[in-house]
């Protein structure tokens, strides 16, 4: 008999309600692991604001060493009320990405059976594509400065970079991505070539030359930044994955986000496509700190982020539980997928999930 599979998993529960939602995510990809006869050995990291408060210290040095021995990266959320904007998210959500080189965020948006989107007329069958994001270049690079700060003649800058590389990596996730996920083989560039000529004008030939030597059954479209926002409201269903650079893709995402219920469900993997990349995966709220401890947040995001986990560990099978057991729940159980609102505890929503994966078939 084969060896049974065994999974080292870094948990980041991170700041606000992250530690419960993740609670509920393990609790899941627990039950997955039982029915499906892998192990997952779980290591805590107290990385986020708390630690930083009592120790001063944002991210321990070797901290990107260490979590490169896991097999992939479970977290909850990083933001805390007492701490300046900028720090955490900088120091660690954004250094961990650099430093690990996740340089794919992988954002689907999918509209849940029985969850309520604010788009009028559009169901589950309109509302159901995914957003590839650079994640390591662009504004998000750190290359710029300030002269004279505080003084009338104050300048700032902030450059967008993109490398022929980094874009290309990228674009061939990307059209793998949609090769494999064989939906409507329709791979869409957002950008904005009538403005950064520069930047997107290397990312659309980057994508036309990549697809037109190696991609001839994918679809190629292309839409600006500000129309991709129009389409998302007008016409969701148009879109089956589109490829991005990092700022508009986190601008996107959200709005995304939005079109799919909220973010008590919105999940995405922070990815290192690599052979023997380490990649992570959150629900992308944040830490909704005025909710911790309540027992009332919704886990369902994170459970879907250990859903895309366990997809890209490879785990196909279990996660397509997990995906149909947060369909379930949704469409028969929740009320909302507001906090408060759900009809359920934290607790129980997770309870609901893991139940269906155990007697999944
Ligand atoms: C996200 C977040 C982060 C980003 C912040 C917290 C640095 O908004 O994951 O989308 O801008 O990438
Ligand atoms: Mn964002």
């Amino acid at each position: 008999m084969a060896e049974k599979k065994s999974y080292n998993i870094a948990v980041l529960g991170g700041d606000g309600t992250g530690p419960e939602v993740v609670r509920e995510g393990v609790k899941v990809l627990q039950a997955a692991a039982a029915k499906h006869n892998f192990t997952l050995n779980l290591t805590d990291f107290d990385f986020g604001g708390d630690r930083y408060l009592r120790t001063g210290e944002v991210l321990p040095a070797n901290a990107s060493s260490e979590l490169r021995k896991f097999n992939a990266i479970f977290l909850g959320a990083i933001g805390h009320p007492d701490v300046k904007p900028g720090i955490l998210e900088k120091g660690i959500l954004l250094r961990l990405r650099f430093e690990l080189d996740q340089y794919i965020n992988l954002r689907p948006v999918k509209l849940y059976p029985g969850v309520e989107t604010p788009i009028k007329g559009k169901g589950p069958e309109d509302i159901d594509f995914v957003v590839v994001r650079e994640n390591t270049q662009d504004a998000y690079a750190g290359m710029g400065g300030v002269l004279h700060e505080g003084t009338p003649q104050e300048v700032a800058t902030q450059t967008a970079v993109y490398t022929r590389f980094g874009v290309d990596r990228c674009l061939k996730y990307a059209f793998d991505y949609t090769r494999k996920r064989n939906r409507r083989k329709q791979l869409t560039l957002c950008g904005k070539t009538n403005v950064l000529t520069y930047l997107y004008g290397l990312w659309e030939r980057a994508f036309h030359e990549m697809g037109d030597k190696d991609y001839p059954d994918i679809k190629r479209e292309y839409a600006h930044v500000d129309a991709t926002t129009m389409w998302f409201v007008k016409n969701p269903e148009w879109f089956d994955v589109i490829v991005t650079g990092n700022m508009f893709g986190d601008i996107i995402t959200d709005l995304g986000a939005m079109i799919q219920g909220g973010m008590g469900i919105a999940a995405g993997g922070n990815i290192n496509p690599d052979p023997g990349g380490v990649s992570m995966f959150e629900p992308i709220g944040g830490s909704a700190p005025k909710y911790t401890g309540k027992n009332v947040i919704n886990p369902l995001a994170a459970i879907a982020a250990g859903q895309m986990m366990l997809e890209t560990l490879g785990e196909d099978k279990a996660a397509a539980d997990i995906e149909q057991a947060i369909a379930t729940v949704t469409g028969t159980k929740l009320k909302s997928l507001a906090a408060g609102k759900m009809g359920y505890s934290t607790t129980e929503v997770g309870d609901l999930v893991a139940q269906l994966v155990a007697d999944a078939k």
